[in-house]
């Protein structure tokens, strides 16, 4: 288990560094762990959210370099290279489990992987003309020196794109299972603090804008990606998330039951819908 968790199951302030470690926990136990939830839901119109985050850079005129933060197993960029053809790509992750997955997947000469944190990436002073950030930018704390890196690297007129959870946007049995979840953790570790796992104001529109300020933002939209699954489905959505993925097996498994209990004994498959929230914005241009 790590301190982060030691110290939140048992009520103990939680600091930045504990954090990471326990992300870099988490992703050792489960590498690909983001693609395994999420790369099956789609919205209405069919597109995974990773998809719709490529989607992102169909307008830009020509880009040349494009940063994925916070890669992961790099299961982004060959959509990357399908929406922009085969540009230079540098995926960036702090998880050393995660980029081992990456490189194995041979994704071309154009693709380089990099080992280093969101704030300190090391490259180059408006050197990139897009940063795309999958499921991660929320889990960044504290996110400043993260948007600060972001703008100095951006080429003036250089996007970024992100797509964060949006969890007060979450609908059907996933409501249940995220309460039976809070209810099953509280009465197991009834000191337990409220989890700190990133910048709070990421979860209001307001409180993004705020964090974005250095750039202009240009558009928030919020979708649903779902799947249908047996009950079973959603225990394979829990299981590796941050609080999940560190306990016991002896309490994970309680905790499965859990879920399938509180689930019911549905007739037919459930709807798994994952809220997503997608925001856009830009470096601002050269004056001319
Ligand atoms: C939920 S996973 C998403 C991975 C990938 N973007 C995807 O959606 O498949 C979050 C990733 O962010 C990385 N990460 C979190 N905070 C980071 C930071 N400050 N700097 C670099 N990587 C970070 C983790 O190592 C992990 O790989």
């Amino acid at each position: 288990m790590s301190e982060y968790l030691k110290k939140t199951l048992s009520g103990q302030p939680t600091t930045p560094e504990d954090w990471s470690a326990h992300l870099l926990a988490a992703h050792r136990v489960a590498p690909s762990m983001s693609p395994q939830a999420f790369s099956e839901c789609r919205n209405e119109a069919g597109l995974t959210s990773y998809e719709w985050l490529a989607d992102t850079l169909s307008h830009l005129p020509s880009p040349t370099k494009i940063v994925d933060l916070a890669c992961g197993d790099g299961y982004l960029i060959p959509l990357l290279q399908k929406k922009v053809g085969n540009v230079e790509i540098i995926g960036i992750d702090m998880s050393p489990a995660e980029l081992t997955v990456a490189r194995c997947k041979n994704l071309g000469p154009s693709v380089a992987f990099l080992e280093a944190m969101a704030h300190k990436t090391g490259l180059e002073d408006n050197s990139i003309d897009a940063v795309v950030c999958h499921m991660a930018f929320m889990l960044m704390t504290p996110i400043e020196p993260v948007v600060a890196e972001i703008q100095r690297i951006l080429k003036p007129g250089g996007i970024f794109s992100a797509v964060i959870g949006n969890r007060p946007d979450t609908r059907g049995p996933l409501v249940t299972v995220r309460e039976t979840v809070g209810k099953f953790m509280h009465k197991e570790f009834p000191k337990m603090a409220a989890p700190v796992t990133g910048d709070p104001r990421v979860e209001s529109e307001d409180g993004l804008s705020e964090i974005i300020r250095p750039l202009k933002m240009l558009g928030v939209r919020d979708d649903q990606f779902g799947v249908n699954v047996e009950p079973g489905g959603f225990w394979n959505y829990i299981k590796n998330m941050y609080l999940v993925g560190l306990l016991s097996d002896e309490v994970r498994s309680r905790l499965e039951i859990a879920i399938l209990a509180s689930l019911g004994k549905p007739t037919g498959m459930l709807r798994l819908d994952s809220p997503m929230r997608r925001f856009t914005a830009e470096k601002m241009p050269w004056p001319r």
